[in-house]
């Protein structure tokens, strides 16, 4: 126990020693589905609280002493170095036709005479906690994601992400794989903790993390694929969970901002886009404990408060360095679709979800530097603290481009007992978005286009874990268009994630029936397709789209029993195989048919 230190001797509902991280230690939050929804942070908060703990001994040593005291054991990783891959990589000869041409048309044929413009970024995303594995690897600290993931029943299939793809080392296969296909730009996220293991400003830099990092960027390049750079993925560092109460405390925005400097400074030149927070609505509910003082209610509020200003400052830093390229955050989810086009109650409660859910970050970011009327009419100071004129004018205009993972849309109806109702009613379950969602409600008939019963779904549905997703392919275009038109950037608009988890695909027995994903290439297929006549029937300034994601990974709360990679990942093989499936072959020849330098008589 040398390395911390209880800084104060009430600990919520534990003991006042360490004896408490045994036995009372508060049970993380299950979390199943990651693509929740605004109305949920509430029921999806912390459900402890801690007192706050200090760091004495930063040193290799204390490192390892603060990995054993609150992660133990982790799994070491089967491969630890980086193997070469071959060049030029090779490609399997393309999957024959699933069905006839005249039922679906081959990627290449699909709308031709339609490109995409010359800059277009075309390529896959990854997040650290997700994909790198080798957790403990060359000095990283532990995450929440590392402490919070060894609760039984935390994980759905009590798997950790400690190997994980393996990322880590087999980045290079990957990037490889990634240009083998054609793609043109790699979207990933950095571990704060390999960058700074204990988080805090005054604490030390991790050399051996910023040089990895430095390495993948730069094979990144040698392949021809521009790497896009997100600096939190929801990986709090344990480090300042445990000393503040992460994103709870205001001193995460300094801290964070020091993170963020340093990797400005270490990749300046060499990266050109960049994203602070990847679905900052998500940062509060993947916290796993409560700081004193917050109750469920407000935690949320006051880590998108504090959230807000962190990313405001980074942003500043990034100008006043001139760092060059341009950054912005990532939002998440959709704006919505009244479910009766011509009823005003359910057009209000529409508006009430794309509030919420995106317009809390978006509005002060790229339009007014402060909260949304909306919401500042319904939460009270106590609960959603307020900026000051000072904040809001320094909040105003701290994003370059607008990028949403946009993974679906869905209709939104008012609540049955009406907006008003629920809006001054805080133990109303539907509080305080006050409405209702056609993937919450997945009983009801606003999961389907119509209220008859047993009515046609909203679109192709995902995986039965993943509840909430749907192929939408019928919202994109306006979706996209109305965010451009809510939140004008001089750097349009990317499609920063998007992605299916092809139904069943754990539970199938042989590699050729995993390959063969037919629903997540028409996901694909469809929402490209509509991407590209979104841009030139509409002249939407769609910047490019990351699809999510590059390999199988680590689903947070569903761990590896829920798959989104468009490339299958052998868990079982020592190597961590990687295979392609039908669905990145299909968006490679799709790409390579609309990409304006070719010329493919398309
Ligand atoms: C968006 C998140 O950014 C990513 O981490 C997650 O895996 C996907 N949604 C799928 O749920």
């Amino acid at each position: 126990m040398s390395t911390i230190s209880i800084s104060s001797t009430s600990v919520g509902s534990g003991t006042d020693d360490l004896g408490w991280i045994q036995t009372g230690l508060p049970t993380p939050t299950t979390l199943l589905s990651t693509n929740i929804d605004a109305a949920s942070r509430t029921a999806t908060g912390p459900v402890a609280s801690h007192s706050p703990i200090t760091f004495e001994d930063t040193s290799a040593h204390g490192l390892e002493q603060f990995w054993d005291d609150w992660v133990g054991p982790v799994q070491e990783p089967p491969i630890t170095t980086v193997p070469l891959p071959p060049q030029p990589y090779p490609l399997p000869v393309g999957p024959p036709p699933l069905y006839p041409d005249f039922y679906t048309i081959p990627p290449k044929d699909i709308l031709p005479g339609y490109k995409f413009p010359s800059d277009f970024l075309f390529g896959w995303a990854t997040a650290a906690q997700q994909w790198e594995g080798a957790v403990k690897a060359d000095g990283k600290g532990p995450t929440i994601w590392d402490w919070a993931s060894r609760f039984p029943g935390f994980i759905a299939d009590n798997t950790t992400s400690d190997v994980g793809d393996l990322g880590y080392y087999l980045y290079k296969e990957d990037i490889a794989r990634l240009a083998a296909v054609g793609g043109n730009v790699y979207s990933f996220t950095l571990f704060w903790t390999r960058i700074y293991p204990w988080a805090l400003a005054n604490t030390p830099l991790n050399q051996a993390g910023v040089d990895h990092y430095r390495d993948v960027i730069d094979y990144a390049w040698s392949q021809g694929v521009e790497p896009v750079v997100t600096l939190f993925h929801w990986d709090t560092p344990l480090a300042a969970q445990l000393a503040y109460g992460g994103f709870a405390s205001e001193r995460i925005v300094d801290d964070f901002v020091n993170y963020a400097e340093t990797v400005f400074k270490a990749y300046n030149g060499s990266v050109h886009k960049w994203v602070t927070f990847n679905e900052p609505v998500m940062a509060a509910p993947v916290n796993s404990t409560l700081p004193p003082g917050l109750n469920s209610t407000v935690y949320p509020y006051t880590c998108s408060y504090n959230l807000v200003l962190a990313h405001a400052k980074t942003v500043h830093r990034f100008r006043e360095l001139n760092i060059q390229g341009e950054i912005a955050f990532k939002s998440d989810n959709f704006l919505g679709v009244p479910w009766r086009s011509d009823n005003t109650t359910d057009q209000e409660a529409t508006e009430r979800h794309a509030q919420y859910q995106i317009g809390i970050f978006a509005e002060p970011i790229y339009n007014t530097g402060d909260w949304p009327e909306l919401i500042k009419n319904d939460l009270s100071p106590e609960i959603l603290p307020r900026f000051n004129q000072s904040q809001i004018d320094y909040i105003r205009g701290t994003a370059d481009f607008f990028a949403i993972d946009g993974y679906r849309d869905g209709y939104v109806t008012a609540p049955p007992n009406g907006i008003d109702a629920c809006r001054t009613n805080i133990s109303d379950p539907n509080w305080p978005v006050c409405n209702v969602k056609e993937w919450t409600s997945s009983l009801t008939f606003l999961s389907f286009f119509d209220s008859t019963p047993f009515g046609w779904g909203i679109g192709d549905f995902a995986d039965p874990k993943v509840p909430w997703l749907q192929n939408t392919w019928q919202f994109v275009r306006p979706f996209l268009a109305d965010l451009v038109k809510r939140y004008p950037t001089k750097g349009g608009i990317y499609l920063s994630e998007f992605g299916f988890a092809e139904p069943y695909e754990n539970e199938k027995q042989f590699i050729y029936q995993v390959t063969e994903d037919a629903g997540r290439t028409a996901y694909y297929m469809s929402y490209l397709g509509e991407v590209l006549k979104g841009i030139v029937d509409d002249g939407i300034p769609i910047k490019g789209t990351f699809a999510w994601s590059l390999v199988d990974n680590f689903e947070w709360n569903s761990g590896f029993s829920t798959r989104f990679g468009t490339q299958y990942v052998d868990y079982n093989s020592p190597t961590l195989a990687r295979t392609f499936k039908r669905s990145i072959l299909s968006m490679g020849q799709f790409w390579n048919a609309h990409r304006c330098d070719t010329d493919s008589g398309n």
